[in-house]
Parts: structure tokens; C-alpha cells; sequence
């Protein structure tokens, strides 16, 4: 009887001591609620071992530095939410991935383009004239530093998922950055050097690394841009960063000259 008296008691400091640490937790510091767009978190405050990564070496700058720039263009990072088309002299980037609905001039159908003009990108995608410049800026400085770049690769409002944080992951291997073994890239419209998953896939003699890991699932087993990250990218940071590749290599098995009967083959 006396523990059924108890019990509120108990089950009261046992939801205190349960809680306790997470008030502290979230009220420890400042009292500013950051906001719900990702854009305006400063991503560096928890993931600073990232931006140190990056700047690590001369070589890893150089990385970083294309993809700053690649990021302080607005019209690529337009083009990555919305387009699979750039048509600089109708000033226009088809939102639609059916070529064949691509450079109509006065034919096309305005749900089926974003058009430039006096400085933005205006869409009438869904009848309602929006404007849809995607600008990274958010410092005030000029040009996108460091901790705006994140948001390039990782906004999952660019990237066209949809996630609680904002934040999402994507391969390079989108469609949409370095290209994928498909054959799809369409970045190539603004970076020729960015079709470097297409190029890989194709007559390459690291092809096969490529596409074997492409029918292997990532991490990040979701669809982004229309297309899956796989694990394809994988490949891409085997040679690029320091991360530790184990590859199981399957040789072909050779021709044997000194048997006169053996079956005539070519080399693979
Ligand atoms: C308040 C701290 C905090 C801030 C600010 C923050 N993150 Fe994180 N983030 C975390 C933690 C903690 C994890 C690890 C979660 C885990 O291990 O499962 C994480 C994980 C991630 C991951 C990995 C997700 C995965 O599935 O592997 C990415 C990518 C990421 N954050 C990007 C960002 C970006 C981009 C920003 C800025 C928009 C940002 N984060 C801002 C705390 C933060
Ligand atoms: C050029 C594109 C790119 C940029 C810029 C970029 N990331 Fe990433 N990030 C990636 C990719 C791709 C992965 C997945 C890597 C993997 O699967 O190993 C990733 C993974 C992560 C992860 C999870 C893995 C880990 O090591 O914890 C975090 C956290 C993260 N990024 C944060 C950031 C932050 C913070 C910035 C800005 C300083 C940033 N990223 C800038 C492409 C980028
Ligand atoms: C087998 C190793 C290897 C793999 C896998 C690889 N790269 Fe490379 N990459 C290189 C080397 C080596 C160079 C320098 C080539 C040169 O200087 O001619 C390079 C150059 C580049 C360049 C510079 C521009 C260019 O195209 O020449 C980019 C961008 C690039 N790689 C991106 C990627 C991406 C994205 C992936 C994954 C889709 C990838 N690489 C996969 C080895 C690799």
C-alpha cells in the first residue's frame, strides 16, 4: 500500500531525471531558435571537421574552390532545381526532361520553361508566375564561402527531396552534377568537365569498378533529381580522397599460349 501511494512520486522524479539532461541540453546557451530553413543554419557551428576536410590541401582546395564557384552561379544552381535544359539564347531553361519539347522558341509551352529576365529567373511552371532564382548567397560577402557552400550539395530543397532537416545527400553521379552511367548528365550544359560519371561508364578502363559499384545501394538509397544514388559514387572518393578503398579484383583468365588447342578468344 505504501509503494501504491509512492508511486506518483517515483514515476514523477523518475520523468525528471528522464528529462532533466534534455532541458539542459536545449536551453544551455543562447535562446535564439535558429530557423526551419537550412539555408540558415550555419552547418560549420556542429560539422567545422567537414570545412577542414575540404581545406585541407592544395589539391583539396582546388575541389573546393570549383564547387564555390559552381555554387556563386545562379544560373547552374537555378538550372539544378529546376531545369535539364539551358538555352542561353532563348534565355531559358527547360524544366522538362523530354528533349523533344526543348528549344520551341514561341511553340513552347510556358509550363514547360523557366525564362531570365532583368536579373532573375521567373518560372510559370504551374500557371502562377513565380520568380525561381536559387541564389546561395546568405553572408553578405561576396561570393559563396565556406559555410554557404554546404547548402550546394546538400540542400534538399535544390536537390528536390524531401527531408525534416532540409538537408539531404546526393551522389556526385546526380544527373544534374557529374552525370551517371546511364548516360544522363546534364550539368555538361554549363561545366564540360562535370561529366565525369558518364565519362567513366564509357569506354574507361576503370568502367567496370564504376558500374559494378552503381548496382550496389549507398547509404543514401533514395531517389534525387529522377535517378537513384547508388553506391557509384563510391568510386568517384576512391580516387579523389584518402578514403581507404579494399577492391576484390576478378581477372580474366588468361589465353593459353603454349596450348596449341586451346579455344581462340579475344582479350576482353
Ligand atoms: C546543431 C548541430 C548541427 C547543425 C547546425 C547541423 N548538423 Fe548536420 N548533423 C548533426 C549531427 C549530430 C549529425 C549526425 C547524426 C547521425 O550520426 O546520425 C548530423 C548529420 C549530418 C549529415 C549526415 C547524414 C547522414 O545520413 O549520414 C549531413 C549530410 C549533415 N549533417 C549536413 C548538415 C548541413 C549541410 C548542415 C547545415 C545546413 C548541418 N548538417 C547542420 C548536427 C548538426
Ligand atoms: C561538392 C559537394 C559537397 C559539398 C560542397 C559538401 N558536401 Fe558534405 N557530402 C557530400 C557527399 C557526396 C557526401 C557523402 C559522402 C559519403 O557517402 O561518404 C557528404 C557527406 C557529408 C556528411 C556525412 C558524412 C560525414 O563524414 O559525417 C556530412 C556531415 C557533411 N557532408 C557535411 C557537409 C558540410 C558541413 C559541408 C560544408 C562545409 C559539406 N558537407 C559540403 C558532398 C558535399
Ligand atoms: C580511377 C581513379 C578515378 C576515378 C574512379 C575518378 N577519377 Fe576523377 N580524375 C582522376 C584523375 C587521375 C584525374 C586527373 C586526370 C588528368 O589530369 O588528366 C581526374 C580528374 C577529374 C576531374 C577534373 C576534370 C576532368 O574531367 O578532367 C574531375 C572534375 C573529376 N576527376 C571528377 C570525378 C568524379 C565526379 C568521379 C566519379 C564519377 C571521378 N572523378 C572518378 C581519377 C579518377
Amino acid at each position: 500500500m505504501r509503494l501504491h501511494k509512492n508511486l506518483p512520486i517515483i514515476l514523477l522524479i523518475i520523468v525528471l531525471i528522464y528529462f532533466l539532461p534534455a532541458f539542459l541540453a536545449s536551453y544551455a546557451g543562447g535562446h535564439t531558435m535558429e530557423s526551419a530553413n537550412a539555408t540558415e543554419l550555419n552547418c560549420l557551428t556542429c560539422h567545422d571537421y567537414i570545412a577542414r576536410e575540404l581545406n585541407f590541401t592544395t589539391s583539396s582546395r582546388s575541389v573546393l574552390n570549383s564547387h564555390l564557384q559552381a555554387a556563386n552561379n545562379t544560373n547552374y544552381t537555378t538550372f539544378i532545381k529546376y531545369g535539364y535544359h539551358y538555352n542561353a539564347s532563348e534565355g531559358r531553361i527547360y524544366t522538362t526532361p523530354d528533349p523533344s519539347k526543348w528549344d520551341s522558341g514561341s511553340l513552347a509551352e510556358s509550363t514547360t520553361y523557366i525564362y531570365y529576365v532583368s536579373g532573375s529567373w521567373i518560372g510559370n511552371r504551374s500557371g502562377v508566375i513565380q520568380y525561381a532564382t536559387v541564389n546561395l548567397e546568405r553572408n553578405g560577402l561576396p561570393g559563396i564561402q565556406m559555410e554557404e557552400s554546404c547548402i550546394f550539395c546538400h540542400s534538399a530543397d535544390i536537390h528536390s527531396a524531401s527531408t525534416h532537416t532540409g538537408v539531404t545527400v546526393v551522389g556526385c553521379t546526380d544527373i544534374k552534377c557529374h552525370g551517371n552511367s546511364s548516360g544522363i548528365g546534364y550539368g555538361k550544359e554549363f561545366y564540360p568537365t562535370v561529366m565525369t560519371g558518364y565519362n567513366l561508364s564509357n569506354n574507361n578502363v576503370h568502367s567496370n569498378w564504376f558500374k559494378s559499384m552503381g548496382n550496389r545501394t549507398s547509404p543514401y538509397d533514395y531517389t534525387i533529381h529522377g535517378s537513384n544514388v547508388t553506391a557509384d559514387y563510391f568510386t568517384c572518393m576512391g580516387c579523389h580522397t584518402y578514403v581507404q578503398v579494399n577492391a576484390n579484383i576478378t581477372w580474366p583468365s588468361p589465353y593459353m599460349h603454349d596450348n596449341f588447342s586451346a579455344p581462340k578468344v579475344r582479350y576482353p
